[in-house]
């Protein structure tokens, strides 16, 4: 397959680092107007306890104030938000862990291949549970931006009624009629999961140190608590804080792309499908996948509608997507730019699960997206002009964004036995 043209590596890298590095530059400091969280860039992203190094061209995170990254306590603060994570006593039948949604395996997407995600008593959502490679990069939460920080987030999945549903007692509410998020605890809910996590059938704000609930090394929520914050009353602020902390380690900066990205003439060498792939994909006037799929994690962080025709959701409601939060009809089926760090694990595809396969999402594209879509986004291109051979190569491109250290990272194994 001579199909390729001939580049320089070299410039071509650096290229497109400077395009990736000025739209990264253009979203940050967006965040500070946009939104009205408090924030602080993280000052020096190399030097925190992350497991994985970060270049330079990825640009630093913003962390809000109140949670820095590089603390003393950080690390312990990681250690206790690995646990909550990966612990099921979060969800109020003790059945469903964030990572049984958000597996490392998968780029912390669904690990299961269901369009759209199951928690608490095996009900299912209406959105496609997605990867969360450098989410710490992210200005905006889930699919349609309903949070600003990955604190403000992670209370959501606990208490809403389809993933981990512990407002359940305080609502009785129909979990499906009664619509999505339910993020609202009443303060038993939040005295009982307490007692959850800490592996007690009571209400309680306070660790036990005797607590007969370990994890692998032996360890209590006590010891976790006492090491990270200093203190071994739960709260929900803690909580959320430890979470947010081991989110903003899941780094991923080891991709076959990557290594072309930083000027490694071997990346690519025997790959040459991929290296035309990369070509489509940045080619503006062909696909301008780049044009939406942009910056080090391929994510201009906006909301757009890519072309998906509109289907009922499972629950036989229409999902508008952004006009939601925004209240603005131009964001009417808008969902955010997916980032496609490490896409080829996390199928299916688009916010509700639509595309089983990558192949899938390109046929879609193929055509400029489904027909007779209003509001189409005019960054598509309406017909794509891509023969099988391209269209195998850009998927072949996809595939080099996987990045093996990253997900067999054993940072991110679970600290439980079970
Ligand atoms: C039942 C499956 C499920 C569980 C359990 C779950 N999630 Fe999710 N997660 C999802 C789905 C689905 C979305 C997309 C929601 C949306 O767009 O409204 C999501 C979105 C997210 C996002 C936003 C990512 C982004 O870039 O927009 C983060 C972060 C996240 N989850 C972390 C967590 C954490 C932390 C927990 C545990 C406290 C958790 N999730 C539990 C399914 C789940
Ligand atoms: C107009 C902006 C735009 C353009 C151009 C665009 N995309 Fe997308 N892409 C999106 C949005 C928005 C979504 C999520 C849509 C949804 O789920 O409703 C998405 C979803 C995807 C997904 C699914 C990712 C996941 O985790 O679910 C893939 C893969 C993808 N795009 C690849 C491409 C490729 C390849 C091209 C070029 C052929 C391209 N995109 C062009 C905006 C765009």
């Amino acid at each position: 397959m001579n199909h390729h043209h001939p580049v320089s590596l070299r410039s071509f890298g650096a290229v497109v680092f400077v395009f990736f590095f000025a739209i990264l530059l253009a979203s940050c400091s967006k965040q500070n107007t946009a939104n009205n969280v408090p924030v602080v860039p993280n000052p020096d992203p190399g030097n925190t306890p992350i497991n994985s190094p970060i270049p330079k061209s990825a640009g630093t995170f913003i962390v809000p104030a109140g949670n820095p990254m590089n603390d003393p306590k950080t690390p312990a603060r990681i250690e206790l938000g690995r646990h909550l994570f990966f612990d099921r006593a979060l969800s109020v039948d003790g059945s469903t862990s964030c990572g049984s949604c958000h597996n490392p395996g998968s780029g912390f997407a669904d690990p299961r291949g269901m369009a759209t995600s199951f928690g608490f008593g095996g009900r299912q959502g209406t959105r496609n549970a997605p990867a969360l490679a450098n989410v710490a990069y992210n200005i905006h939460y889930t699919w349609d931006g309903k949070f600003n920080t990955l604190e403000d987030h992670a209370l959501a999945p606990i208490f809403n009624n389809i993933e981990m549903a512990n407002n359940f007692s305080a609502t009785g509410a129909d979990p499906i009629t009664s619509g999505y998020y339910h993020s609202d605890p009443g303060a038993n809910d939040t005295l009982f999961l307490f007692g959850r996590i800490d592996g007690r059938q009571a209400r309680t704000q306070q660790a036990d140190p005797n607590s007969s609930k370990v994890d692998i090394a032996g360890k209590t929520y006590y010891t976790l608590m006492m090491d990270a914050w200093g203190t071994s009353t739960y709260s929900l602020d803690l909580i959320q804080k430890s979470i947010a902390c081991f989110e903003r380690t899941f780094i991923s900066t080891q991709s076959t792309f990557d290594r072309f990205n930083n000027g490694d003439p071997t990346a690519y060498k025997y790959n040459p499908e991929a290296l035309h792939g990369f070509q489509l994909f940045t080619d503006v006037q062909r696909t301008n996948c780049v044009g939406c799929h942009s910056g080090y994690n391929f994510s201009d962080q906006q909301f757009h509608n890519n072309g998906l025709a509109v289907v009922p959701t499972v629950n036989g409601r229409i999902d508008s997507g952004r006009v939601g939060i925004s209240k603005d009809m131009n964001d009417a089926f808008k969902f955010r730019t997916p980032s496609l760090r490490n896409v080829a694990l996390s199928a299916p595809y688009m916010h509700d699960g639509r595309k089983k396969t990558l192949d899938e999402v390109m046929a879609f594209y193929k055509n400029g997206g489904d027909k007779n879509v209003s509001n189409k986004d005019p960054m598509l291109r309406p017909s794509l002009n891509l023969n099988d051979q391209d269209i195998s190569d850009i998927i072949e491109f996809l595939k080099t964004l996987t990045d093996p250290k990253f997900t067999m990272n054993t940072a991110f194994l679970s600290p439980w036995s079970n």
